[in-house]
């Protein structure tokens, strides 16, 4: 049986869609199997980050209604073996999911991947809610921003009161993802650093993510970042894949690097 790992995140554009395509992505690499659902109804990008929204004929919601089967709805990437997206439905209205339905679907799901990767909606209503309600684990994403964590601790608490797992007295494995780090403002003092926000949060940390530009290149040709090797990005991304795994991984060393490199730059004033 599959995982389904939920990413989430209480603020919207945090970067949940980039972090699910690119772990989604990293995974299948490591030769899993791996299905990327969009659970953000009415709204949905994780297509373009994959780069296959014009490959869309059936969405979740036509699945969820009998209108097709699963095979019919899930399409296989372009670039990735092994790695499969099941899109959001575009026009339809949000209340159309039903918790019943919902669990029908990751029921299935979970007998034919490894892991079911599920980019929640930005919020807290009910389309968040069931993109929580069946997670084995949840990846909060926040950015180092004071609103964002507060607005992700709030998540947490509703992640434990609400999910299948809470209701049966287990427990969601949660983890943080903190995106879009600018050393350079935490050294001034001008961002929150890691630390700080893992004190507010008071969850163990899953990975650091970097602001760069490239994010939003790779966005734009439909290419997730990690696919280049090259990347600092993308090594995050990879990383915290290898953590999913149950590898233990050095965080990378944002803040040195960047010391290193203005060493390099004051070397040649
Ligand atoms: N590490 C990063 N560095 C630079 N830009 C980033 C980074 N992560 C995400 N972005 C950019 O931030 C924007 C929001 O990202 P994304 O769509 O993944 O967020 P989201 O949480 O899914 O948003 P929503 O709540 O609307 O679903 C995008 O333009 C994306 O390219
Ligand atoms: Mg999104």
């Amino acid at each position: 049986m599959g995982t389904v790992i939920t990413i989430t995140s209480g603020k919207g554009g945090v970067g949940k869609s980039t972090t699910t395509a690119n772990i989604a992505t990293a995974l299948a690499l490591r030769g899993k199997k791996v299905v990327a659902v969009d659970f953000d109804i009415g709204l949905r990008n994780l297509d373009m980050i994959l780069g296959l929204e014009n490959r869309i004929v059936y969405d979740v919601v036509d699945v969820m209604e009998g209108k097709c089967n699963l095979s019919q709805a899930i399409i296989k990437d372009k670039r990735t073996q092994n790695l499969h997206f099941l899109p959001a439905s575009q026009t339809k209205d949000k209340t159309v999911l039903d918790k019943q339905k919902v669990e029908k679907l990751i029921n299935d799901l979970k007998e034919k991947f490894d892991y079911i990767l599920i980019d929640s909606p930005a919020g807290i209503e009910s389309g968040f809610e069931h993109s929580i309600y069946l997670a084995d684990r949840a990846l909060v994403v926040t950015t180092p921003e004071i609103s964002a964590v507060r607005d992700a601790d709030r998540v947490i608490g509703i992640i434990d009161a609400k999910s299948k797992k809470a209701q049966e007295g287990e427990e969601v494995q949660k983890h943080i993802i903190i995106n879009r780090l600018k050393p350079e403002l935490v050294e001034k003092g001008e961002m929150l650093s890691v630390e700080d926000v893992l004190h507010i949060l008071a969850l163990p940390l899953i990975g650091v993510v970097p602001d760069d530009e490239d994010i939003v290149k790779s966005t734009n040709l439909g290419e997730p970042i990690v696919l280049n090797e090259k990347s600092l990005v993308g090594e995050a991304f990879r990383r915290i894949a290898r953590r999913i795994e149950g590898e233990d991984v050095e965080f990378l060393d944002l803040k040195s690097k960047k010391g290193f490199l203005d060493k390099l730059k004051g070397l040649f004033k």
